[in-house]
């Protein structure tokens, strides 16, 4: 893999990164910061506060209705991660991939030699500059364009994306600081296009079983979920040439939970937040710091030249938010422990448990569904289990697990594109919107700004504005809806 032309001062200078250290100015900031020391003052519509007057001349995006389209003609920004979602389009009857994008020219030139050589035509070529992507979201023949690009780099592309007409999908997180999460939906909210997390986890199968069931009942009323990021990223994180020239720097700006979403986007499907309930408060406690540390001076990667950076974030993040139904989710992120992969996948309610990693099923009364078990106080054996898969397999997973196969991440990958486009093909609106985006995407500020207080709670913006309250189920999460 190339190294991307930027260096680590000119990062500082993007405007996530930079945004991140004004709005955390005053929390506990590690050496190598070059960011400003002063809070963001508030502005209209992009404030910390709970509810905010929407601004004159922008509507609600949670039932956004657009134009049916016969083809969706898509771009994409950003071609390591970026090629998962080219070759996802590639796969889908109904999508043409236009033009393709990234700094670094030969990336760029793969990407667009796998289209012409499958389909037959090539997409336009944009790379050389970290700015010439400006040019490409210009076109006028692109209906969606998909940012995979560092995190410094996705809401200012997302914004001029809505600005040029089209639909923003953004990888995960969508954004850094609470006041780019605002601009991700005041923007989404005036230009009246979508703003889609690409959020794949949920749509693993093991996630879309879970809420399947929670839709039918099966979980009774959902009390509590858990959730987490735990990987072992040690290696990555000093990679030259890819997420180690970037990922790395927020070690040492933050101290709270840096990728919250894939835990947290499942888990708030599964309780319907944004759409009958919504979050409310976080508390957020970090571990010490130990582990990045620890491999940077026994490993000394890249030849020892990372020696002087000082990691601020704490090992192991464990964040509690609290709904507006008195719901609790814990959140973890550990991406440096010696320690297997998870993301935890749990959810409570009066009629049983799920636990995930790996998966496990217990039952309040096993009878009701015809089960072997005899109680919620073992995990359901191999064969309940199985037959609760059989019964409560989410239609979607039912209908794309077939074509899904050797995609990206288990499938889940083709899963969330055929989703997602299909929904920008029918004109319907996608399973996550800019408020989704926001709301998953605002607990890395947060949970840093609880960690810096000594995890005082800290309220959660209300991206939605209230229309939590009366919005409907997504259409992924209800039963009545047709997915075909
Ligand atoms: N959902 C998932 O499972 C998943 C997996 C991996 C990465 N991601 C997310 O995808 C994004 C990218 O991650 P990655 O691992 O591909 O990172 P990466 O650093 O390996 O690749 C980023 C690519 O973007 C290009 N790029 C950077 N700035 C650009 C600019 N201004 N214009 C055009 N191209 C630019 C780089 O040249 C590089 O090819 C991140 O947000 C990450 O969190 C998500």
């Amino acid at each position: 893999m190339n190294t991307p032309n930027l260096s680590r001062r000119r990062f500082l200078q993007t405007s996530a990164l930079a945004g991140l250290g004004a709005s955390l100015a005053g929390l506990s900031l590690g050496g190598g910061n070059a960011a400003a020391q002063t809070m963001t003052p508030p502005k209209e519509g992009v404030d910390q506060g709970r509810v905010l007057p929407r601004p004159a001349g922008q509507k609600p995006v949670h039932a956004l209705i657009t134009h049916p389209l016969e083809r969706v003609r898509v771009a994409v920004i950003g071609l390591h991660r970026g090629l998962t979602h080219v070759q996802a389009a590639l796969d889908l009857e109904f999508a043409d991939v236009i033009a393709v994008c990234d700094i670094l020219d030969d990336r760029a030139r793969q990407a667009a030699d796998e289209c012409e050589r499958r389909r037959g035509k090539r997409p336009v070529v944009y790379s050389g500059t970290e700015k010439i992507w400006e040019q490409m979201v210009e076109r006028d023949d692109i209906d969606v364009v998909y940012i995979a690009t560092p995190w410094a780099w996705h809401v200012p592309m997302a914004l001029r994306t809505m600005e040029c007409g089209k639909h923003a999908f953004l990888e995960v997180a969508a954004a850094v600081t609470v006041e780019e999460c605002w601009r991700l939906v005041n923007t989404s909210e005036r230009t009246q296009r979508h703003c889609v997390m690409l959020e794949n986890c949920c749509y693993g199968e093991n996630e879309l079983f879970v809420l399947n069931m929670a839709r039918e009942g099966v979980f009774g009323e959902l009390t509590h979920a858990e959730c987490a990021y735990i990987h072992d990223l040690r290696r990555v994180l000093f990679e030259l040439g890819g997420e180690g020239d970037w990922r790395r720097n927020y070690h040492w700006q933050l101290d709270g939970n840096l990728y919250p979403t894939h835990g947290l986007g499942p888990v708030a499907q599964y309780l319907g937040i944004g759409g009958g309930d919504q979050f409310k408060f976080i508390v957020s406690m970090s571990s010490r710091e130990r582990n990045l540390t620890k491999h940077r001076d026994e490993q000394k990667p890249n030849g020892g030249r990372h020696a002087g950076e000082k990691y601020v974030c704490g090992d192991m993040n464990t964040s509690l938010v609290k709904t507006e139904l008195g719901r609790t989710i814990m959140i973890q992120h550990d991406v440096v422990s010696p320690r297997p992969y998870s993301r935890i996948n749990a959810l409570s309610g009066t009629g049983g448990t799920f636990f995930d990693y790996p998966a496990r099923l217990a039952i309040n009364d096993p009878k009701s569904y015809g089960l072997e078990a005899r109680g919620s106080h073992e995990w359901l054996g191999d064969r309940d289990l199985a037959a609760m898969r059989q019964r409560f397999t989410h239609p979607l997973w039912r209908k794309l697990a077939e074509r899904a196969k050797g995609h990206g991440h288990d499938g889940m990958d083709f899963v969330m594109n055929w989703r997602h486009l299909d929904c920008v093909r029918r004109g319907t609106t996608p399973d996550s919107v800019a408020y989704d985006a926001a709301a998953w995407s605002c607990i890395i500020e947060l949970s840093g700004r609880s960690v810096a207080t000594g995890s005082l709670p800290v309220v959660i913006p209300d991206f939605t504005r209230g229309l939590w309250k009366t919005m409907k189920l997504l259409a992924i999460a209800d039963p009545t809806s047709s997915l075909s």
